[in-house]
């Protein structure tokens, strides 16, 4: 069997073992001056220095450095093809992210784009930047369909995750949003869109395999929550636990609805109220923030604050997609909470691994340095502290990557 040995890690952070909910956030377990042992793909056993076997297979020396668990990214759209820096330009020049919507671009541009994209073409650019995210230190990932809005192009960007699962170290979670926006044709005749996910595209991912979860953007650019209803009713017939786009712009019954449908998270929520922050509060659904949205589409950002204070599980993700957020940068979603939403840097580095891995309910196996889990983890170059990582937010301070003890 072979084996790792880290040692002489100035702080090697913990995380907690499952995920944990508003003030308790606060608390980040980490031991200093230690060792962690991986053994084959898992976590054999850390602790203080003066405890550390002295031999192993490879042995790591990482004298004034930190010791992370990967961050679990529960939100992207990792898989499209091409980019929209022409939209950005759009914004500058003062058109909303909505009303490039409502002209057909947006993600209608993403979907034009991927629909004449070849699935090997599509596997090649998401490579690309998966290899990128390993290198910021991510490990678990989600990622969804959603640019792809017929049934061949649907089916087509599911397979594309699929076949991207056992070309990286990376753990994939895939979810089918087939709902992220109305196609031009069926802009007049939405119940038309709607039956062609029930009875053409949700039965065929169920015949393949190809999703964990199902997603709908629940906003006025795209799904009303009533729409969003139908399609988790018709998810959980095929076995999908729903993960909902809501409150990105507007407060209109997203959260509720999810939360009456079990959602295991609601995205987005850079507008909340009191109302729905009660809702929240009775489930067991976590909400999770997106902080590089609002930063890139200068939009204001979720009430973070509240919902701790309101004692509910936060999780962050990047959101990574060619529209709202063109980056997997997890540190720099870090930064942004911290900075703009007043979370501390033990809250923020929760909310990002075990609370991200909770929200692919993927905490048993992911999220903490635990014996057993999966060994994913990133060293960081030497660093002063835990609050550097999100404080020093231009630089990049994960050193070495290892993921399933490799
Ligand atoms: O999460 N809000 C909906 N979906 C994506 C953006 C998609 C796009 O603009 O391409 C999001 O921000
Ligand atoms: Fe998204």
């Amino acid at each position: 069997m072979s084996n790792i040995l880290i040692q002489n890690i100035k702080g090697l952070v913990l995380s907690h073992d499952r995920k944990v909910s508003g003030l308790k956030m606060n608390d980040l377990p980490l031991i200093e001056n230690a060792f962690l042992l991986i053994e084959e793909e898992k976590i054999k056993d850390f602790g203080e220095m003066k405890d550390s076997p002295e031999r192993a297979d490879e042995v790591i020396d990482a004298t004034g450095k930190f010791v992370f668990p990967s961050w679990c990214d529960s939100h992207t759209h990792l898989v499209f093809a091409g980019s929209r820096e022409g939209e950005f330009a759009d914004r500058i020049n003062g058109l909303s992210y909505e009303e490039i919507a409502e002209r057909g671009g947006g993600i209608l541009n993403s979907a034009q784009r991927l629909q004449k994209t070849s699935e090997s073409e599509l596997v090649e650019q998401a490579l690309c930047r998966i290899e990128e995210v390993r290198g910021f230190g991510t490990g678990l990932i989600e990622i969804k369909s959603g640019y792809g809005l017929t049934v061949e192009s649907e089916l087509k960007m599911l397979r594309v995750i699929k076949k991207l699962k056992p070309q990286t170290d990376l753990t994939i979670k895939s979810t089918f949003l087939g709902a992220h926006t109305f196609p031009m044709e069926y802009r007049s005749n939405r119940k038309g869109y709607l039956d062609l996910i029930f009875n053409k595209m949700l039965p065929q991912i169920a015949d393949e395999g190809l999703a964990d979860y199902i997603d709908v953007f629940c906003e006025k650019v795209a799904f009303s929550p009533e729409e969003t209803i139908e399609i988790m009713k018709a998810g959980a017939k095929y076995g999908l636990k729903p993960k909902i786009h809501t409150n990105q712009f507007n407060c209109m019954g997203g959260i509720q609805a999810s939360v009456a449908h079990n959602a295991i998270s609601v995205d987005h929520l850079e507008v909340v109220n009191a109302e729905e922050i009660e809702v929240l509060k009775k489930s067991e659904t976590i909400a999770t923030l997106l902080p590089s949205a609002p930063f890139f589409l200068n939009d204001h950002y979720p009430p973070a604050r509240q919902l701790l204070d309101a004692n509910l599980t936060v999780a962050l993700a990047t959101d990574f997609n060619p529209g709202s957020t063109p980056s997997g940068r997890m540190s720099f979603v870090l930064s942004l909470a911290c900075v703009k939403m007043k979370m501390t840097p033990e809250e923020a580095i929760n909310a990002a691994t075990i609370n991200g891995a909770a929200a692919l309910e993927e905490d048993a196996n992911f999220g903490s340095i635990t014996r057993g889990k999966v060994a994913n983890v990133f060293i960081t170059k030497s660093m002063p502290s835990v609050a550097y990582l999100p404080y020093s937010f231009g630089s990049d301070l994960v050193e070495r990557v290892i993921l399933k003890g490799k």
